[in-house]
């Protein structure tokens, strides 16, 4: 038993040494996401951990095996959808990308649950699910015009 928890404590110990890179790219504010500030609220308390680079780090973040978990879940988010990006988004992709956003919210897909786990006041309430579907509907509109 004493050498099952040796080796156990050890290998927790040793994985620490693979870290994620978590360096938040720069940002830049000719490109950033900028809409009302009632948006940019939920925007950022349910969304930008994922998909932005102003990712808000914990000190979870750096305990292996979570912090790989959680570094997986920053990159493919950003690659999704990236609202430090958003002016830069290709337009069709854009589009598509909203038309998703409306499906993931309604349907309780985003944020992901195992995050609303850790943040509470990440969950959607139905007024907010309602203003981030009027974001996109606005959004969706104004480039189905170009
Ligand atoms: C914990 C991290 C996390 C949070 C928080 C989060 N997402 Fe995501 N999101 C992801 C990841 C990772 C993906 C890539 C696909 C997947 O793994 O599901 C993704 C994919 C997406 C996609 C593309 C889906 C598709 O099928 O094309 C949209 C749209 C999206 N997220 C919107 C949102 C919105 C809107 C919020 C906030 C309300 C949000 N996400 C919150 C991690 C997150």
């Amino acid at each position: 038993m004493k050498k099952i928890i040796f080796w156990a404590v050890g290998f927790a110990i040793v994985i620490q040494v693979i870290r994620p890179d978590y360096t938040n790219q720069p940002i830049d504010k000719n490109i950033t996401l900028d809409t009302d500030s009632q948006v940019m609220n939920v925007l950022k308390t349910s969304c930008y951990d994922c998909h932005s680079n102003e990712t808000q780090y914990l000190w979870y973040h750096n305990v292996a095996p979570v912090s790989w978990v959680l570094s997986s879940n920053i990159e493919n988010g950003r690659k999704a959808l990236n609202f430090s990006n958003w002016k830069n988004i290709d337009p069709k992709v854009k589009l598509e990308r909203l038309e998703r956003a409306k499906k993931v919210v309604n349907n309780n897909m985003m944020p992901k649950s195992e995050y609303v786990l850790m943040h509470e006041n990440a969950a959607l309430g139905a007024d907010e699910k309602r203003l981030l579907e009027a974001f996109f509907d606005a959004q969706i509109k104004e480039l189905s015009v170009l």
